[in-house]
């Protein structure tokens, strides 16, 4: 594996490409001041128990909780920015004729910072559903926790919770690109939550040059030719700006 940044071969293969797919997670928007999931002091799983909070069973629990908890990961995220990370893949998507971002983050920061056809694996926190299935509605009352569908059940977020398939759109799109990419980033995950973990298994099977953005070594590393150690706000804008 080679860890030298911006290596000539790297960057010879970007030139080359048309078909690149990129994967990111939590570290993408840590830059942005959203927590991720798994850092040892700060993630949102070193603070709070996600059996508690991100699953269906924690929801019917203690709806109220859950809720709140989401509304206030929502606040947050409303309240920060996208970061250069997230400039720079809008900007890496308009050098190749096909290019595929796919997230786990259900903060929507791609989307805001101009990402289009983002193929979103674990929802957004933005949206919100019907816990029975009604679908994602448009409009709810804040001052009920939680708020209910006009069918009386109650709406919760429309994020993906331990326990719970992925949208099965979304995983068929993802795993279509990883297939197709002859580049395919992962970016800021720590490739422990399946199947996104798969992805860059599948794109590395398939033949694809594999490269990791993060600033520490992953389960995904070893599938890396190109591990790129540093914050992904800075490592992104030096990659497109080295290829001109
Ligand atoms: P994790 O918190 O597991 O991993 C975040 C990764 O980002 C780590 O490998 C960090 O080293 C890396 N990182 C931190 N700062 C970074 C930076 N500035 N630039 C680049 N990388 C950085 O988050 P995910 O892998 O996204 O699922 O977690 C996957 C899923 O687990 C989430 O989507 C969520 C969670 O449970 C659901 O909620 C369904």
């Amino acid at each position: 594996m080679q860890t030298l940044e911006l290596d000539p071969a790297l960057l010879d293969a970007l030139r080359r490409a048309t078909r690149v797919a990129v994967l990111t997670g939590a570290g993408v928007s840590a830059e942005s001041g959203v927590p991720t999931f798994r850092d040892a002091l700060t993630g949102l799983w070193a603070t709070f128990d996600p059996q508690r909070l991100a699953t269906p069973e924690a929801f019917l629990r203690d709806p109220a909780l859950v809720w709140r908890w989401y509304a206030e990961r929502r606040a947050r995220v409303a309240a920060v920015q996208p970061n250069a990370a997230h400039f720079a893949l809008v900007a890496m998507a308009t050098r190749y004729a096909d290019f595929t971002l796919v997230t786990q983050n259900v903060d929507g920061l791609h989307l805001r910072a101009g990402s289009r056809d983002v193929v979103e694996l674990h929802g957004n926190l933005a949206r919100v559903k019907c816990f029975d299935g009604c679908g994602v509605v448009d409009a709810w009352d804040e001052r009920e926790t939680p708020p209910r569908c006009r069918c009386g059940a109650p709406l919760r977020p429309d994020v993906v919770w331990f326990g719970e398939p992925l949208p099965a759109e979304a995983i068929a799109r993802a795993q279509q690109a990883a297939r197709r990419a002859e580049v395919f980033f992962s970016v800021g995950t720590s490739g422990e939550v399946f199947p996104a973990a798969e992805l860059p298994r599948i794109a590395r099977a398939a033949g694809a040059l594999v490269v990791e953005v993060n600033p520490d070594a992953t389960p995904l590393s070893p599938l890396a030719r190109f591990a790129l150690r540093g914050p992904a706000g800075v490592v992104l804008p030096r990659l497109l700006a080295a290829l001109g």
